[in-house]
């Protein structure tokens, strides 16, 4: 009888505390809604970014390279890579390094990080971005074409994350930042490896997040995870909306200011448009 009473008290005891913690996040997100957290600087900051030889990876390494940081640009395709650097010391920026690497390569990552921690510094900015996304029916994709976009899309962000992790643990200090997809939320047909890839992507986020947040290590370090729509960069080549006002495509450059905008923030998660994850949480 005693011991029911007790359980019993526990459990109301928790509700209210679950509760009291749902208002207070709530009123917290209210009032960063309405009075944003103020902009980390990223001057000095060493970011790496993959896949900046085109669309929104090279816009990441203009607008990163403006405000004072050191980029780091890696990508398989080193003429696009050099066509990024060439815009960036055009700006009379100089402190921009290419690395030529295939980010789904294991070796080639251990390679290219022990190359540039030796030549650049230990990086304390990770932005993987490279993706590819090939469209077709379920049954019209190869095997090898499947597990390539696996590759690209989530091994990769392993093999980056396995060797510069380990000194932004040990310095506690560190921004990790990962390009998912609103196709990592939601379904959309004949996109069926790229939406699972997508959504893999978000599912590491939040557990590496989750890892380090219980086990309280690198507890200095962030993470950000970006869900675009629809970015103007040639990726989705013919996409077909109901509603283009309300839908309209946004330019790599606006998308590029958005990201830094919310890593500067600490923000965990934002969409682009960014109301698009809000009416997707309230709506689950
Ligand atoms: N464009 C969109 O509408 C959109 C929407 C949602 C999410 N995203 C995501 O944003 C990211 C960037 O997209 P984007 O539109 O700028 O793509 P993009 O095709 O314009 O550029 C991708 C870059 O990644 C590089 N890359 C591809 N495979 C690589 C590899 N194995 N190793 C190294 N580099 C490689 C390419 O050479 C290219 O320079 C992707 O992860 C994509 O899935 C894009
Ligand atoms: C990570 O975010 C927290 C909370 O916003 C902040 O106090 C801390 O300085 C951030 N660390 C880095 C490396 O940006």
């Amino acid at each position: 009888m005693l011991l029911k009473i007790y359980s019993i008290t526990i459990i109301l005891l928790d509700v209210f505390v679950l509760l009291a913690k749902c208002f207070y996040a709530t009123f917290e997100g209210l009032y960063y809604l309405i009075f944003p957290p103020a902009e980390k600087s990223v001057a000095g900051e060493v970011v790496l970014i993959t896949g900046t030889g085109h669309g929104i990876g090279r816009e990441l390494a203009i607008q990163f390279a403006e405000l004072g940081a050191t980029v780091v640009c890696v990508d398989i395709n080193s003429e696009g890579n050099d066509e990024t650097i060439q815009m960036i010391k055009d700006k009379g920026l100089n402190r921009v390094y290419p690395y030529d690497c295939d980010v789904s390569n294991e070796e080639d990552v251990q390679d290219v990080v022990e190359l540039i921690t030796k030549e650049v510094g230990p990086v304390t900015v990770l932005v993987n971005n490279a993706g590819i996304m090939p469209c077709r029916h379920f049954m019209d994709y190869k095997p090898e074409e499947i597990q390539k976009i696996f590759q690209v899309n989530v091994f990769a962000h392993f093999w980056l994350l396995r060797e510069i992790l380990p000194s932004m643990i040990k310095n506690n200090y560190g921004h990790i930042v990962a390009l998912s997809s609103m196709a990592g939320v939601i379904g959309l047909r004949n996109l069926v490896p790229y939406c699972s890839s997508k959504f893999a992507v978000r599912g590491m986020m939040e557990a590496l997040a989750e890892e380090l947040r219980e086990e309280c290590i690198g507890t200095d370090i962030n993470f950000t995870c970006i869900f675009p729509y629809m970015v103007n960069t040639g990726l989705c080549k013919k996409p077909r909306v109901r509603f283009p006002g309300m839908l309209a495509m946004v330019s790599p450059k606006t998308a590029a200011k958005l990201i830094i905008q919310a890593v500067r923030r600490n923000t965990m998660a934002i969409s682009i448009p960014n109301w698009y994850l809000v009416v997707h949480d309230i709506v689950r």
